[in-house]
C-alpha cells in the first residue's frame, strides 16, 4: 500500500532507482528505453552529473532572493542568452516553475498591455480544439480536453475555440484564417485581446505539422483586429523540432513566447516567459510594472538551471543533432510502422514525433473510448522496456489514441532503432 497520490491509482507504478543517458532502472534491475523524456523534459539525457554540479555551484553562491528585492547574475545572463535565439522584436524575459504558470502569466501580460492603452474591453480569449495549455486557471480554460473539465465546470472561464490544423484529416478542408475571423467578429472583436497556439501541437494533435502558409494567414487575421498571439512552445520548443523555437521553422513571429519542460531537462521546475518590446513599452508608459508576481518568479537557482542547460545545448551542438537525427528518426517511423494496420498516421519533426492508433486504417475508423486501447498497449510497451508518451481516448476522432516520442536530444541512432524495434512489437497486434 502507497500512500503516494498516484496519477492513476490502477497503473503497476516501478520504483525508478538511477537513470543514465536514455536509459532508467527500476529497482529490480530492469531496464527502460526513456522514448519519451518522461514528459517530453528530459532533453540532455539522465544523469548529467557535470551539469548538475555546474548548477549546484551557481546555487551554492547564490540560490533565492526576491524579485521585489534584487536581481541576480544568472536571471540577466539566462535574458540575454535566450534573447539572443529568439526572433526579432522580444525584448524581456521572466521566469516562472511551470508551463500552466507561463502560460496564465502570458494571458495576463497581454491582457494588462491593453488596458494600460485604455482598451479595457479586450479581454477575450480565443485557443484551438485539439489543444492542451496546462491544468490552472486560464491556461486550463483554454485547454480543448474535454475529459480533463469533466468535474470542473464550475470554475472554468469562458474561453472560444476555433479548429487546429491536424494533418491527414480535415486540415485541408478547412480555412483556418477564415474560421479565426468569423469568431472573433462574432465574439466583437473589440473584445478580443489573445489567440492562443500551439505552434507544433504534442499531445494533443500527436505532433501535427501545420501547413507553412498556417501562421501567416492567422497572423495577417490577429493584426487586423489588434489581437496578440501567444506561441505555447512548452512542449515544442527549446531545440526539441530542430529549432530552438518551434515558430523559426515557419518565419512566424508572435508577440509572447512560453516555453518549459526542455528549457530546464528535468533538473529544476523552471518554465520561460518571453514578452515584445511593444507589450512592455505599454506598461512601462502606463502603471509602470506587470502585476503578477509568484514567490519564485526569477529565482537564480530556476536561471541558473536554465542558463546552465541553454549553454550544454550549446555547447554539443544538440540542435543541428536533433535537426539531422530527426530526419533520421522520422524516416524510421515511417518505414517501420506506417504499414502496420494500426498505425494511422506518423508526423511530427526533430525529436517530437506522433503516431496515431486507429481500428482500421482503410476505413479511417478508430476504436471506441471504453476500449482503451492505447493504455493497453502502455503496458505492453513498458513490458518490453520502453517509455513512451501515452494520449488516450479524449474524444473520438481519429487523432485521439496515440503515442508521442520525445527522447532526449543525445539519444544514438542505435538506441532510437531500438525503440522503434520495441515500438513496432506493441503495435502490432
Ligand atoms: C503545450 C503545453 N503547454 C502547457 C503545458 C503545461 O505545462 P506544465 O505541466 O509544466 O504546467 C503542457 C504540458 O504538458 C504542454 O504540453
Amino acid at each position: 500500500m502507497s500512500n503516494v497520490l498516484y496519477r492513476n491509482f490502477t497503473l503497476d507504478m516501478p520504483l525508478a532507482d538511477r537513470a543514465e543517458g536514455s536509459w532508467i532502472w527500476d529497482q529490480n534491475g530492469k531496464k527502460y528505453l526513456d522514448m519519451s523524456g518522461g514528459a517530453f523534459v528530459n532533453a540532455l539525457g539522465h544523469g548529467r552529473k557535470d551539469l548538475i554540479q555546474r548548477i549546484a555551484d551557481r546555487m551554492k553562491k547564490l540560490s533565492y532572493v526576491n524579485g521585489w528585492h534584487f536581481t541576480s547574475s544568472p536571471m540577466e545572463e539566462y535574458a540575454q542568452k535566450i534573447l539572443s535565439y529568439a526572433p526579432k522584436g522580444f525584448s524581456h524575459v521572466g521566469l516562472l516553475s511551470s508551463g500552466s504558470e507561463a502560460v496564465e502569466a502570458a494571458i495576463k501580460i497581454v491582457r494588462q498591455s491593453f488596458c494600460e492603452e485604455g482598451k479595457t474591453k479586450k479581454h477575450k480569449v480565443i485557443a484551438r480544439s485539439p489543444g492542451y495549455h496546462g491544468n490552472v486557471g486560464m491556461a486550463f480554460a483554454a485547454s480543448a480536453r474535454k475529459n480533463y473539465k469533466k468535474y470542473f465546470a464550475p470554475y472554468i472561464s469562458d474561453v472560444a475555440f476555433v479548429s487546429a490544423p491536424l494533418e491527414g484529416q480535415i486540415g485541408e478542408k478547412i480555412n483556418f484564417a477564415e474560421e479565426l475571423e468569423n469568431k472573433i467578429i462574432e465574439l466583437g472583436p473589440e473584445t478580443v485581446s489573445t489567440f492562443i497556439i500551439e505552434t507544433i501541437m504534442g499531445s494533443s494533435g500527436a505532433c501535427s505539422v501545420p501547413p507553412q502558409n498556417y501562421f501567416a494567414s492567422v497572423v495577417a487575421v490577429c493584426k487586423k483586429y489588434d489581437i496578440k498571439i501567444i506561441a505555447d512552445e512548452v512542449a515544442c520548443g527549446a531545440g526539441r523540432t530542430g529549432e530552438y523555437f518551434a515558430c523559426q521553422h515557419f518565419n512566424f513571429v508572435p508577440d509572447v513566447i512560453v516555453m518549459g519542460k526542455g528549457v530546464n531537462a528535468g533538473l529544476i521546475p523552471t518554465s520561460v516567459l518571453l514578452v515584445s518590446e511593444e507589450i512592455i513599452s505599454k506598461i512601462k508608459k502606463g502603471s509602470g510594472g506587470f502585476m503578477h508576481h509568484q514567490t519564485y518568479m526569477h529565482s537564480p537557482m530556476m536561471a541558473a538551471c536554465a542558463l546552465e542547460v541553454l549553454l550544454e545545448i550549446e555547447k554539443e551542438n544538440l540542435i543541428s543533432k536533433v535537426e539531422e537525427d530527426g530526419i533520421f528518426l522520422g524516416e524510421l517511423l515511417k518505414k517501420e510502422l506506417l504499414t502496420l494496420p494500426h498505425v494511422g498516421r506518423v508526423s511530427g519533426k526533430g525529436f517530437f514525433w506522433g503516431v496515431t492508433v486507429v481500428k482500421d486504417k482503410s476505413k479511417k475508423s478508430f476504436f471506441p473510448a471504453e476500449e482503451k486501447i492505447v493504455m493497453k498497449l502502455f503496458k505492453k510497451s513498458k513490458e518490453r522496456g520502453l517509455v513512451l508518451w501515452p494520449v488516450t481516448g479524449e474524444e473520438e476522432s481519429l487523432q485521439s489514441d496515440a503515442f508521442v516520442l520525445a527522447p532526449p536530444y543525445t539519444m544514438s541512432r542505435a538506441e532510437m532503432q531500438e525503440g522503434v524495434q520495441k515500438l513496432k512489437e506493441t503495435l502490432s497486434f
